[in-house]
């Protein structure tokens, strides 16, 4: 199912899924990042982890600005209910990166949504496209790794 970030009708409700959205790819990378077994997808993956604590961080300090923000989640919480969704998709390393790529289709639609919102001043709007290019990149990758060329 596709993600319902970006559907939201005020911009505050929308900054605040994406900000849930992250905490959740995060829990998706731990997990991920704690079962694959080649270096370099390993490697590669905890790079684009620290793009999403980058996110995080942008996308708090916009929130902070309107004195608002979301509740931290418990991580544990969020690996319990990644490896639940995540399980039988994970097999092998490829199946790992397939599940990634998923996830990545997510924050591509949910960052990609934020022109729908015109009321966001522009340094926001500026933060969120460059929070995009990094998703664009990161599915780009896991995509080209699933199917070399
Ligand atoms: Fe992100
Ligand atoms: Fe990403």
């Amino acid at each position: 199912m596709t993600t319902l970030v970006g559907r939201q009708s005020s911009s505050i409700e929308y900054l605040k899924k994406l900000l849930e959205l992250e905490y959740d790819a995060i829990g998706a990378y731990k997990f991920a990042i704690s079962k694959v077994e080649d270096k370099i997808y390993k490697k590669q993956m905890l790079s684009f982890q620290n793009d999403h604590e980058r996110h995080i961080g942008d996308l708090s300090q916009i929130l902070a600005t309107y004195n608002t923000g979301v509740k931290c989640p418990d991580m544990k919480e969020w690996l319990e209910k990644m490896i639940i969704s995540m399980g039988d998709t994970l097999q092998g390393d490829k199946g790992i990166l397939r599940a990634m790529s998923y996830v990545e289709k997510d924050t591509n639609t949910a960052y990609e949504r934020y022109t729908a919102y015109r009321d966001m001043e522009e340094v926001v709007m500026k933060t969120l496209s460059q929070c995009l290019v990094d998703e664009r990149k990161h599915k780009d990758w896991f995509d080209a790794n699933l199917n070399p060329c």
